[in-house]
């Protein structure tokens, strides 16, 4: 866990500030339920204006790691900053600054589409005038102007799916996480989707975003592997390929994924760098 104080040290009688100039920076993060450890040992650094994937199998602790940036969580140890904030301190002003996009989107079905993006503007911060005339032009921009009345319930999987980036773009945020956003939804939604993120990473935004796509992957800038919480390979697409002598970031995935599962079987842990 990090130390209270910690974020600034003195330097010949100087205040001199050790936040992270990185959108996340973790170290040693971990994260346990009960006896299960969901994530061990992370130390990762994403740049800001990066598209980084998270990858890995079921259960590799991918949620968990977006839960404990967004600062919904905490960790058990380890420390984690995200856009330069200790997210046990700091978790309140970290969550105006990021936006969350969850596994299942996290939309609330018997609230119709306004509602929705009016409850988590509130979430994010976004009040009064300012509110309503953000939601009005969002809501433009992304197609959903003759929804605004449909109970979210009622909407297909890809207009969810553009309601929940909504949600969570709304009040601007500079770090986007964005946890399978396209699982369930059809080739061309996803396709409008990733041109979506792309025009937000164009604007500066940092994107962390988790897919078992190994085409959307392939699309990321740099990538980490989980594998029973534990990083085992960071880079670009094309260093990890080369790293594993595979020809794809999907033959790489599906080589991890059977090491994986055979030192499950060992119960021994994996040599993971
Ligand atoms: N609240 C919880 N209580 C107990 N165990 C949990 C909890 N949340 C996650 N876990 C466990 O932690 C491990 C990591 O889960 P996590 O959801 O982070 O994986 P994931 O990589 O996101 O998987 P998936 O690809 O299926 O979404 C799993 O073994 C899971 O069962
Ligand atoms: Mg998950």
């Amino acid at each position: 866990m990090s130390v209270p104080g910690a974020g600034g040290a003195a330097v010949n009688g100087a205040a001199v500030s050790t936040r992270s100039a990185a959108a996340v920076a973790t170290h040693a993060l971990r994260k346990e339920f009960g006896t299960r450890v969901a994530v061990e040992g992370l130390d990762l650094t994403i740049n800001r204006g990066e598209v980084f994937g998270l990858l890995g199998p079921n259960g590799s602790g991918k949620t968990t790691t977006i839960r404990m940036l967004c600062a919904l969580m905490a960790p058990t140890s380890g420390s984690a900053e995200v856009v330069g904030l200790d997210v046990v301190r700091e978790g309140e002003r970290i969550r105006e600054r990021i936006g969350y996009m969850s596994q299942r989107y996290g939309l609330y079905d018997d609230l119709t589409v306004a509602e929705n993006l009016r409850f988590y503007s509130t979430v994010y911060g976004l009040h009064g005038e300012a509110r309503t005339r953000r939601l009005a032009e969002h809501a433009h921009a992304i197609g959903l102007d003759d929804r605004l009345h449909q109970l979210a319930g009622t909407l297909s999987g890809g207009w969810k799916q553009r309601l929940a980036l909504a949600c969570a773009t709304a009040h601007e945020p500079e770090m986007l996480f964005l946890d399978e956003p396209t699982a369930g939804v059809d080739p061309a939604a996803r396709r409008d989707f990733w041109t979506s993120i792309y025009e937000l990473a164009s604007r500066g935004t940092t994107i962390l975003v988790t897919t078992h796509y190994m085409d959307e992957a392939e699309r990321c800038q740099r990538l980490a592997f989980l594998s029973r919480g534990h990083l085992i390979a960071l880079g670009t697409p094309k260093e990890i390929t080369a790293k594993f002598g595979q020809q794809s970031v999907e033959d790489v995935f599906i080589e991890l994924q059977r090491r994986d599962e055979e030192a499950g079987r060992k119960s021994v842990p994996l040599d993971h760098r």
